[in-house]
């Protein structure tokens, strides 16, 4: 043994170790923000499940749900730094890469998820997923949350019960001003510092959908919740230009299409996540949940669409047009 195990050492040093034959699967880390009862958090489990199943032998999928790899502002710079492949951070928080995905977040323009559906599914809508790839970002494919809902430690039936409250935004420019246009302010903070930011009493508010209201139980921690339905939060599942580009022709088509097949199973449940944790909220009965009478919900409107006009050069007048022609 004392002679054979310097020879078979230098041997391996030589020529490299015994070759298994295979290489090692790539690991892709999938790092987000929300729970894996979310509709983000099932379509990253779905992506989990595809690739081991078909492709397993040359990718891994690592999921990290609540912000437990890397916080919503930090992902960016993981993705360029290939600390983290993929994540799928809402359209809100891109500001930095590109002003086109502030058509997004502009109040009131679109009606449903329907709407969001036909307005990202177009050319315009497909265009914006590889509008930042000289950011070193590529956008896979658009996943859906829902409709946004504003909540706050007391009833909001008109925009001046909001006026000198605070709100917790993502950050985005457009929220702010959103905020901006009904008296309030608005604070931008990471999605995980939330509930204690509300529990605690010092942010008054914040926006969000049923179903990151209803996991992260900020029903629990606000006393109403106004069923606005005033904007959207949806995502862009995104990875690194890099990482993409160091991938094969046929490894890329095979991810794209396990992407494409998770984004659908997920976009299939939003709808139905969305109506049953809005249930669950009202049988939680620890925030009332506060309807709008359509004078009411037209004085939210009036009061908020001005901010369009504030963003029209940054992201395009037509393309404003082509999203709000997605309602009809
Ligand atoms: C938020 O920060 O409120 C959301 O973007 C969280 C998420 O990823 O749904």
């Amino acid at each position: 043994f004392r002679i054979i195990f310097p020879v078979l050492a230098c041997l391996c040093l030589l020529f490299g170790a015994p070759d298994s034959g295979q290489a090692a699967p790539t690991i892709i880390r999938f790092s987000h923000v929300v729970g894996d009862d979310t509709p983000k958090g099932q379509a990253a489990l779905k992506l989990k499940s595809i690739v081991e199943e078909r492709m397993g032998d040359r990718f891994v999928v690592e999921v990290y749900p609540n912000s437990s790899l890397f916080d919503d502002d930090q992902i960016f710079e993981a993705l360029l730094l290939d600390d983290a492949q993929m994540a799928a951070p809402s359209l809100s928080k891109f500001t930095v890469y590109t002003k086109s995905l502030q058509v997004f977040d502009l109040p009131f323009l679109f009606q449903d998820l329907t709407a969001v559906d036909r307005f990202q599914k177009s050319p315009e809508g497909q265009a914006l997923l590889t509008s930042f790839t000289d950011r070193g970002l590529l956008g896979l494919g658009y996943l859906h949350n829902g409709m946004k809902q504003l909540s706050a430690n007391r009833k909001l039936s008109v925009p001046q019960d909001a006026t000198g409250l605070k709100f917790r935004i993502q950050p985005s420019e457009v929220l702010k001003a959103q905020f901006a246009a009904i008296g309030a302010e608005a604070v931008p903070k990471p999605f995980s510092q939330v509930f204690s930011l509300l529990s605690t009493g010092v942010l008054d508010g914040q926006e969000n959908t049923w179903s990151n209201i209803y996991s992260q139980k900020f029903h629990t921690a606000q006393t109403h919740i106004t069923e606005s339905n005033h904007g959207l939060l949806d995502y862009m599942v995104v990875t690194s230009v890099n990482f993409w580009e160091g991938l094969s022709s046929e490894d890329q088509r095979d991810l794209r299409a396990a992407v494409e097949e998770a984004i659908a199973f997920a976009n299939d449940l939003a709808g139905k996540i969305e109506q049953a944790d809005r249930q669950k909220v009202v049988d939680a009965g620890t925030a009332e949940v506060v309807q709008l009478s359509r004078n009411e919900r037209n004085q939210w409107v009036e009061a908020m669409r001005p901010v369009w006009q504030q963003f029209e050069d940054g992201i395009g007048r037509d393309l404003i047009n082509k999203a709000y022609g997605a309602n009809q």
